[in-house]
């Protein structure tokens, strides 16, 4: 088993401490990190902070590099298998987007041919600036790749884009991104039993537009789904979250997806396989509206709407040749639910159903009661938390993965 070697450039940027968690990540995992601290870096964090976490020498200037002939620059920005530049500032981004090298970190990234990676983190203003903008567009047709920062409170009191993405976030993406650049990776970055699956979640209500103004809604909240998708990330799984118009905060680690309609959830459902496990957990709506263009007014009295059938994502992709290797479905039934929700799963070739009886307050509420139907039966399980169902659910999953024979 080899073990990947990464360059780590840390830019100026109060984002900047994060790297140190980003190196304790790295180093868990086995591989070995070298880190380049910028001049703006170095008042953020020291080079002996970074040094200790990374047990390796750090880099800030190109006039360090005294023996030449022992570490060059050329060298050094060659050595490693992958370049992360985290936090990466906008001024780091404008200087590698015009080709400038000067300093050493600069001349690294001028003069690595290895994949270059760049996790930015800057105040939201300077993120949506055009000239940022401009740069990012250009360094992504340079072939850098960028790990987008996340959304939401910042460290100088504003919100919106710009918060540099969660180390956990930063580590899984380079774990599944980049996990052939040296041939193989030595082992996942982040542990768990579930590391190295690929696990999508679908969640909340669609809404299906009437007109410009007024959708076709259902209550589901989403909660049940968010919380399956926080224990599979919990759990080392890479997790996809499609979700509905809901108001709830991503979980830690997971990629989310927005959608509004059944149609488009369809969409990103089959653009996010191929997926070891789909749980599909949303309220999907069964119709769409023949919606009108214009705003429906009130004068010309009572709309008739007109229904169209929409996709039914679990049995499309039931029958998918990308069919996840465990598909998992949700029965909302208010009546009858084990025999319900037992007809559903062959109905719509899923391996297991988890059913939930709707008719009290487990749409929007934070308990649920569930029966999970397998190939072999029904279990009832006792009423939890969404969280415990969640967990418990996952737990299954776990198992059911250790021992695909299980498996229908
Ligand atoms: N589902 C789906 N696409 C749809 C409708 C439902 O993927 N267009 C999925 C849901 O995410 C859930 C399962 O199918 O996993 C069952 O959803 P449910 O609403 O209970 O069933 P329906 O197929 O809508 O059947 P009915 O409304 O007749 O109970």
């Amino acid at each position: 088993m080899g073990v990947s070697r990464v360059l780590l450039i840390v830019g100026g940027g109060i984002a900047a401490y994060k790297a140190s968690e980003l190196i304790r990540l790295f180093r868990k995992g086995g591989h070995e990190v070298t880190p380049v601290l910028t001049a703006g870096g170095a008042h953020f964090v020291t080079p002996m902070t970074l040094a200790a976490l990374a047990e390796s020498p750090v880099y800030t200037s190109l006039w360090d590099l005294k023996d030449e002939s022992e570490m060059g620059h050329i060298q050094l920005s060659r050595a490693a298998d992958i370049v992360l530049v985290c936090p990466a500032t906008a001024d780091l981004l404008a200087k590698m987007a015009a080709g400038v090298a000067d300093d050493l970190a600069t001349t690294l990234l001028l003069a690595t041919d290895k994949p270059v990676i760049v996790a930015p983190a800057m105040n939201v203003r300077m993120w949506l600036h055009p000239a940022t903008q401009r740069n990012l567009a250009r360094l992504k047709a340079d072939g850098i790749t960028v790990i987008e920062p996340d959304d939401g409170a910042m460290a100088c009191g504003e919100f919106g884009p710009g918060r540099l993405a969660e180390p956990t976030e930063i580590a899984r993406f380079i774990e599944q991104s980049f996990p052939l650049v040296s041939g193989e990776i030595a082992t996942p970055l982040l542990s768990g039993p579930l590391a190295g699956t690929h696990i999508l979640v679908t969640a909340g209500p669609t809404h299906e537009p009437i007109d410009p103004v007024r959708v076709i809604a259902n209550r589901s909240s989403g909660k049940q789904g968010f919380a399956i998708a926080a224990a599979a990330a919990e759990a080392g799984a890479r997790v996809t979250l499609i979700a509905g118009p809901v108001a709830l905060p991503t979980p830690g680690g997971v990629a989310r997806i927005d959608v509004e309609t059944a149609e488009q959830m369809a969409a990103a459902v089959e653009a996010a396989l191929p997926a070891d496990v789909a749980i599909l957990v949303a309220a999907v709506a069964d119709w769409k509206v023949a919606s009108s263009p214009v705003k429906l007014k009130k004068g010309d009295g009572p709309p008739t709407l007109s229904f169209a059938p929409n996709p039914d994502i679990l049995a499309t992709l039931a029958k998918s040749p990308e069919r996840p290797r465990l598909l998992i479905g949700f029965a909302a039934e208010t009546n009858d639910l084990v025999a319900n929700a037992t007809a559903k799963r062959a109905a719509k070739g899923a391996d297991w159903i988890v059913a939930n009886d709707v008719s009290g307050d487990v749409m929007g509420g934070n308990h649920n009661e569930v029966h999970l139907i397998t190939t072999t039966g029904d279990e009832a399980w006792e009423a939890g938390t969404k969280q415990a169902v969640a967990r418990r659910l996952i737990a299954r999953i776990i198992e059911a993965l250790n021992a695909k024979t299980q498996l229908a």
